[in-house]
């Protein structure tokens, strides 16, 4: 497995529990360092149990050196960062870094898989320079993943399907073994081309994103027609067609995956002079939708945040995570100081994060309590579900003011009211 990050960790960690030998591989030494003494680099609920277990089980082994590992190998996975470049497409040189440095060591049958979520075209492109590389054919295979984060491990051993691609049906094959163990439910293990496989993940991603950027546009009209978005969202998802996925308004997605994604398939259209209408406005809504919340407690402040106290809930880009990769909570912290606004913060895992980027320009507090003293307002901006049911109470007697800005819908607006809160979620009237 090379690369041991949020993905790689979790499919070598998984492959090893159904009884693979598995080495993961990384660049980053602390990071294998780490690992080698039983820690985790990331947050991700039920991973560190099992690394120990297969760790200690002998199954899973980590190291920086791909040329001891990869002659043994019978399949090679590529699960490194293919992030953004400035132009919106994807930046591919890690994964060539990656390929070149697996290339000497490849045997005959070896099947190097990309696991990498990469533009169409990219496997294609890798089969060509292994057979420059090599001097002779090697099996690619395309098999993008699908895990959230926060629940990586269950969507893992439980996919709702595994998706192939490849130019050989046995190599197909060798891919439906390793995966048998997690199929035992009948969902489908499906094999295609590169291309659609490429495609496949591009196309979920962007359609997810899409119906993110649909409800919070919703949301948006709602708050201002005197609709309420959790009665709308109600109202459509009981159909059927429709349904209550990622239906849920809030303050624009983030992640390591759906902007870059959105973007890189944009660039991708761009590149065959499809105008991607649909999709450049998934990407303008969510970067619009980022800002409301610090437009809301510009608002009800009338521009005065100079001095004022914000205590913020939540700063991974979502609950069960530390990832804080295009995380909304850095866009309202980016505000508020900009404005000469104090920011008191607290996250239950990604503090140390977020610290990196602000070192003490924000007070990160060990309890979400902690940050109202002498707040002004809270911003609640992840859904942890620690934050779903707090006592109002003491909420109302550590606050300066009780004003919530709920960038998630957390509460029932009519109770807070009772409760004598100003509060503001998305897509629904403000009360006080
Ligand atoms: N994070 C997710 O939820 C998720 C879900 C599905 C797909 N993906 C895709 O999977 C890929 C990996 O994402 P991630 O979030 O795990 O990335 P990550 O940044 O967490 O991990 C990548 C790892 O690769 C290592 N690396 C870089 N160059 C290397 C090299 N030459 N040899 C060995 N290791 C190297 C890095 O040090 C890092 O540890 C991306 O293409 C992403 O789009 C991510």
């Amino acid at each position: 497995m090379i690369g041991t990050g949020y993905v790689g960790l979790v499919t070598g960690t998984c492959f090893a529990e159904s009884g693979n030998d598995v080495t993961c591989v990384d660049v980053d030494l602390s990071k294998i360092e780490r690992l080698n003494k039983g820690e985790i680099p990331i947050y991700e609920p039920g991973l560190v149990e099992l690394v120990v277990r297969n760790s200690q089980a002998g199954r899973l082994k980590f190291t920086s050196k791909a040329g001891d590992v990869v002659p043994h190998a019978k399949c090679v996975f590529l699960a490194v960062g293919t992030p953004q470049r400035d132009d919106g497409s994807a930046d591919l040189r890690i994964l060539w870094s990656a390929l070149e440095s697996i290339a000497p060591h490849l045997a005959n049958d070896t099947v190097v898989v990309i696991k990498s979520t990469v533009p169409v075209g990219t496997n294609a492109e890798a089969a060509r320079r292994l057979r420059e590389l090599t001097g002779r054919e090697v099996d690619v295979a395309s098999n993008p993943e699908f895990l959230k984060e926060g629940c990586a491990i269950e969507d893992f051993t439980k996919p709702d399907r595994v998706v192939v691609g490849v130019t050989r049906p046995e190599v197909g094959e060798v891919l439906r073994d390793l995966y048998q163990p997690f199929l035992r439910t009948e969902h489908p293990f499906l094999v295609m081309n590169l291309e659609s496989s490429e495609m496949t993940k591009y196309v979920a991603n962007c359609l997810l994103a899409t119906k993110i950027s649909f409800i919070n546009e919703m949301a948006n009209v709602c708050e201002k027609v005197g609709a309420d978005i959790n009665h709308v969202r109600k109202g459509i998802g009981h159909d059927q067609r429709i349904g209550f996925a990622f239906l849920f308004p809030g303050v624009g997605y983030g992640g390591s995956c759906f902007p870059k994604d959105v973007r890189a398939l944009i660039n991708v259209a761009n590149h065959y002079n499809i105008k991607p209408r649909i999709l450049q406005s998934v990407d303008d809504v969510n970067e619009a939708q980022k800002e409301v919340l610090f437009q809301k407690l510009e608002r009800h402040f009338e521009g005065k945040l100079k001095g004022r106290t914000i205590a913020i809930w939540g700063l991974a880009f979502k609950p069960r995570t530390d990832d804080i990769r295009e995380a909304p909570a850095l866009i309202l912290i980016d505000r508020l100081l900009a404005a000469g606004a104090q920011v008191r913060a607290h996250d239950p895992v990604a503090a140390e994060n977020v610290r990196k980027i602000y070192g003490d320009k924000v007070t990160f507090c060990q309890t979400p309590y902690e940050t109202l003293d002498s707040a002004d307002a809270l911003a609640i901006v992840t859904e942890w579900n620690e934050f779903r049911n707090p006592d109002f109470f003491v909420l109302k007697k550590l606050l300066k003011s009780p004003v919530i800005f709920d960038g998630r819908n957390l509460f029932d607006p009519e109770r807070m009211r009772q409760l004598g809160f100003f509060y503001s979620g998305i897509g629904l009237e403000s009360r006080s």
